[in-house]
C-alpha cells in the first residue's frame, strides 16, 4: 500500500513557512501572467498546420472545443491550487490527493509536457526567425533551418535559441513581472495589428467548404491546437503570491483563457479567410498570410512581435521544467545530485543543461506537429488526473479549507475528464503509444529508484498521512 502514501497539506504548507512569498498579485496581474504564458507557438504556427492538415476553416470550432476542455480543467485546477499553494503544480496536487505512484506518473507526464513543449515552442520561434531574416534579404539554407522530415538536416535556429535560454536560466534569469507585461502588450498588439491588416482582405469563398474533413477533422484539429492553451496552469501555481486567491485565481485563469480563446478564434477565422487553408501548412502562417496579400512590411512587424512573444513562452516553459524536476528531487523521486544548485548562480545547472540538451535535439530533428502532439498528450493526462484529484480530496478531506471551491463539482470534474479524454483519443495513435512507453519507463524508474528513495519511505505508512 505504500504506493499510495500521501503527503499531507499541512506538511507541505509547513515546508513553506518562513519562506513565504510576498502577496502582491491581483486579478489583472494574473490575467496578464496567464496571457504571457499561453499565447505563443500554438496560435502563430500550429493553427496553420492544423487547418491545412485536419480541420480546414473548421479550425475555429477546434479552438472552441479545446478551449472548453481547458476551461473545465482550469476551474478544477484552481481549487487544488488554492488548497495546496506551493510550488510543483499538478505533481504536488496529485501527491496530496492520490498518493505517490500517481503523483510520480503526473510528474513524469509534466516532464514530457515541459521538455517536449519547449522543443515545439523553439521550433515555432525558428520558423518566424527564418522568415523574418528572409524578409530582410538574409536567406538561410533549408538544410540548416529545417528538420529531416521537411527536407533539411538540422533546425539550427531552434537549437541556438534553446542554448541561449538554457544559459540565461543557469545565470538565474526569471521572467520579470514588468518585462512580462511589456511583452504581453507587444504580443497582443501584434495580433491586433494582424487582424486589422488582414480582415479587409477576407474572401468568404475561402471558408468553403467549412468542414472539408468533417467533424473528425475538427476533433483532431482540437487535439493539436490544445497546445495553444497550455500554460494557464502557471496562474494556478502563483496562488501563494496572490492577495486574494479565492477571487483572483479563477479570474486569472478563466480571464486569460477567455482572452486567448477570443483571439484564437479571430486569428483562425481571418487566417483561413485570407488564404486557402491548404496553403497554411508552413512554419510562419500568420506572416505568410500577410505577405500573400502584399503586406510585406506588416508581415515583418508581426513576425517580430511573434518572436518576442514566443521567446517569453519558451523561457517560462524551460523554467517550469526545472521546477518540476526540483519538486520531484526534493521528494526523493529523482536523484538529488541532478538538481544540485550552482554555488555561484543559485540555479540547478546540471538538470537545466541536460533538459536544454534534450530540448535542442528534439527541436533540431523532429517536426513541430509531432512534438506538439506529444506535449499535448502529457498535459491532457495530467489534467485528467488533477481533475479527478479534486473529487478525491472532496471525499477524503472534506473539511480542509478551500479558498476557492470549484462550483458544481459534480458537473465540472466529469466534463473536464471527458473532454480531455476525448482530445486524447483524437491524438494520433503513435502519440498515445509513445506516451505509454514513456510512462512504462517512468514506472521502471519509480520501482527501481524512487520508491526506495522517497522521503516518505522512511515514515511508517498511515501516521503523517492525515491532517
Ligand atoms: N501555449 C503555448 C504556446 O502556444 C505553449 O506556445
Amino acid at each position: 500500500m505504500n504506493l499510495l502514501r500521501k503527503k499531507s497539506i499541512a506538511e507541505l504548507v509547513r515546508g513553506t513557512e518562513g519562506n513565504c512569498l510576498r502577496k502582491t498579485l491581483g486579478a489583472t496581474d494574473l490575467v496578464l501572467l496567464g496571457i504571457g504564458c499561453i499565447i505563443g507557438t500554438g496560435i502563430f504556427v500550429l493553427t496553420g498546420v492544423a487547418a491545412a492538415k485536419y480541420a480546414g476553416p473548421g479550425i475555429m470550432l477546434s479552438f472552441v472545443l479545446s478551449g472548453l476542455a481547458c476551461a473545465f480543467a482550469a476551474i478544477a485546477y484552481s481549487e487544488l491550487a488554492s488548497m495546496v499553494p506551493v510550488t510543483g503544480g499538478a505533481y504536488t496536487f496529485a501527491y496530496v490527493a492520490m498518493g505517490e505512484v500517481v503523483s510520480f506518473m503526473v510528474g513524469w507526464a509534466l516532464i514530457c509536457e515541459y521538455t517536449i513543449g519547449s522543443a515545439a515552442i523553439a521550433a515555432g520561434w525558428s520558423g518566424y526567425m527564418v522568415g523574418l531574416l528572409k524578409s530582410a534579404g538574409i536567406v538561410l539554407p533549408t538544410a540548416w533551418t529545417a528538420v529531416p522530415a521537411d527536407g533539411g538536416i538540422l533546425n539550427v535556429p531552434s537549437i541556438l535559441i534553446t542554448a541561449i535560454l538554457t544559459f540565461l536560466l543557469i545565470l538565474g534569469t526569471r521572467e520579470s513581472a514588468t518585462l512580462n507585461k511589456i511583452l504581453v502588450f507587444i504580443k497582443l498588439g501584434c495580433i491586433a495589428f494582424f487582424l486589422f491588416l488582414a480582415t479587409p482582405h477576407i474572401d468568404p469563398l475561402n471558408w468553403q467548404p467549412f468542414l472539408p474533413y468533417g467533424w473528425g477533422g475538427v476533433a483532431t484539429g482540437a487535439a493539436i491546437v490544445f497546445f495553444a492553451y497550455i500554460g494557464f496552469d502557471t496562474v494556478a501555481t502563483a496562488a501563494e503570491e496572490c492577495k486574494n486567491p479565492n477571487r483572483d485565481i479563477p479570474i486569472g485563469i478563466v480571464g486569460s483563457l477567455v482572452v486567448a480563446t477570443i483571439l484564437y478564434i479571430a486569428v483562425a477565422a481571418v487566417l483561413t479567410g485570407v488564404v486557402p487553408y491548404s496553403a497554411l501548412n508552413n512554419s510562419e502562417p500568420v506572416a505568410y498570410a500577410l505577405r500573400a496579400i502584399g503586406m510585406n512590411f506588416g508581415s515583418a512587424l508581426v513576425a517580430l512581435g511573434a518572436i518576442c512573444g514566443i521567446t517569453t513562452v519558451l523561457l517560462v516553459f524551460m523554467y517550469g521544467q526545472s521546477r518540476v524536476f526540483l519538486a520531484m528531487a526534493r521528494d526523493g523521486m529523482i536523484p538529488q545530485s541532478l538538481v544540485k544548485i550552482h554555488p555561484q548562480y543559485g540555479t540547478p545547472h546540471i538538470i537545466t543543461i541536460i533538459a536544454g540538451g534534450v530540448v535542442s535535439v528534439l527541436s533540431g530533428l523532429l517536426p513541430i506537429n509531432i512534438i506538439a502532439e506529444l506535449c499535448n498528450m502529457g498535459t491532457l493526462f495530467a489534467f485528467v488526473l488533477v481533475s479527478l484529484g479534486v473529487w478525491v480530496l472532496r471525499r477524503t478531506q472534506p473539511d480542509m479549507p478551500r479558498p476557492f471551491r470549484c462550483p458544481a463539482v459534480g458537473v465540472v470534474v466529469p466534463l473536464a475528464v471527458l473532454l480531455c479524454s476525448y482530445l486524447i483519443v483524437n491524438l494520433p495513435l503513435r502519440t498515445v503509444l509513445f506516451f505509454g512507453g514513456w510512462q512504462i519507463i517512468g514506472m521502471v524508474v519509480y520501482f527501481m529508484y524512487s520508491r526506495k528513495n522517497s522521503t516518505l519511505a522512511s515514515k511508517p505508512v498511515g501516521i503523517s498521512l492525515k491532517e
